[in-house]
């Protein structure tokens, strides 16, 4: 009988621990990085007091967007509140720069709230090259293991549509892109391409040299106790310490502005 309550009782904690997963994460994981509201990032995104108890956006905050239901199964999707910040930054940037295409989502975004001479690169890897993609020492295997379900695209959300003329598709293991010719001359750079340390790594020093005086950075997945984010996380813990990097609050956004 003993053994029964006993029983009962730690289904009762699992249950509870399942139901509660998300404020059991943030009791155990605290962000080493400061969090920051939007606001801080860009005057944009202030809001229009409406009444006492109602903000809403500005004319300058109402953006292009589109949903796709869940059903199709399209991997590595943004929020609908990161797609909106993404989509209202578009709209002050010239050239902009994704690391991580998948299908095509957020470049889409970009291109649908930019200026019609802006100019939007994204890279992404091959479906046909990943066979040959090797793990490097020290990444995640989860990250790994999603690297390669995620390079599935040859085609993507934008093909074929109006704003497919303002965006450069790079195809190309973003460890290998020369990134010279960007120096000193991105607006807004998004980082959502591989998650492991060695790609993270990569992705964001390029970027430092990329990015434009004012222009940020964002990345995405700063995801604290997800496993698939365990090297996104390590690495902006470890740069925030020299760098000012901020996390976006109710985001798994960080940012950094160029003075
Ligand atoms: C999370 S998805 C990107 C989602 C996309 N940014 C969006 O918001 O819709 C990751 C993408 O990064 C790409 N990727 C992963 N490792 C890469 C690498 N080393 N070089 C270039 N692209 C890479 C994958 O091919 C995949 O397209």
């Amino acid at each position: 009988m003993i053994y029964l309550i006993y029983f009962l009782l730690l289904l009762n904690i699992l249950i509870l621990a399942a139901y509660n997963k998300k404020k059991l994460k943030k009791y155990f994981y605290k962000s080493e990085i400061i969090e920051k509201d939007i606001i801080d990032l860009h005057p944009i995104f202030k809001l229009r007091k409406i009444s006492k108890n109602l903000k809403g956006p500005t004319r300058k905050s109402i953006v292009r967007n589109f949903c796709i239901s869940a059903g199709n199964n399209i991997t590595g999707m943004t929020s609908n509140y990161e797609s909106w910040i993404i989509s209202v930054l578009s709209t002050i940037s010239k050239n902009i720069f994704e690391f991580g295409t998948c299908s095509g989502k957020t470049s889409y975004l970009m291109a649908l709230n930019s200026d019609k001479d802006s100019k939007i690169y994204t890279i992404t890897l091959k479906p046909q090259d990943i066979d040959n993609y090797k793990k490097k020492i020290g990444d995640s295997d989860i990250a790994q293991k999603n690297i390669i379900n995620e390079s599935i695209y040859d085609k993507f959300l934008f093909t074929d549509e109006p704003e497919e003329k303002k965006i450069k598709v790079i195809f190309m293991d973003s460890l290998l892109f020369n990134e010279k010719e960007f120096h000193n001359e991105v607006d807004l750079i998004f980082i959502d391409g591989g998650h492991t340390f060695s790609v993270v790594k990569n992705d964001s020093e390029k970027a430092f040299k990329m990015v434009k005086s004012k222009g940020v950075i964002l990345w995405h997945d700063y995801n604290l106790g997800k496993k698939s984010s365990k090297d996104v996380v390590k690495y902006l813990n470890l740069i925030s310490k020299d760098k000012k990097i901020f996390k976006v609050k109710n985001t798994s956004f960080c940012f950094y502005q160029e003075s």
